[in-house]
């Protein structure tokens, strides 16, 4: 374990963040079936904390996966993994609406 974190994300002129090993565990967010597996794929390299505060439809998601897997070199997944990933997304982090504001992060002050 690192003693010393660098968060190069707030460091202004970074061009390419490079996320820390965070404190985060997969128990921090909503279980479902496929959490764990989700959590440690995402943050390979990222927080999951950034995947939490969207709300997505699956198809967004999907998209979103497709980005990262262009752009940012993210090793697709294999069918069978893409579905857990997917499934456990979009039953917990859906699109949010005035009604239902999804997920609330317990570190943000409402
Ligand atoms: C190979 C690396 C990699 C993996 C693995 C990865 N991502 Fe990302 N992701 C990125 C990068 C790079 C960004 C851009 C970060 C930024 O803009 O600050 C990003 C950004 C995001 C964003 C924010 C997009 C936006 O519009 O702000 C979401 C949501 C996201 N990832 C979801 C996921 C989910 C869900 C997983 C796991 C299923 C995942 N990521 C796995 C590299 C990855």
């Amino acid at each position: 374990m690192l003693a010393v974190v660098l968060f190069s994300l707030n460091g202004g002129s970074a061009q390419t963040p490079r996320f820390t090993p965070s404190d985060e565990k997969p128990e921090d967010f909503p279980a479902g079936p496929g959490r764990d597996d989700t959590f440690y794929f995402c943050t390979a390299c990222h927080n999951f904390k950034l995947v939490a505060q969207q709300g997505m439809t699956r198809r967004q998601w999907e998209e979103s996966l497709q980005w990262m897997t262009d752009k940012h070199n993210m090793p697709p997944l294999p069918p069978k993994d893409r579905d857990i990933v997917l499934n456990y997304l979009e039953a917990t982090f859906p699109p949010r609406t005035p009604a239902n504001r999804g997920w609330q992060s317990p570190f943000q002050p409402r």
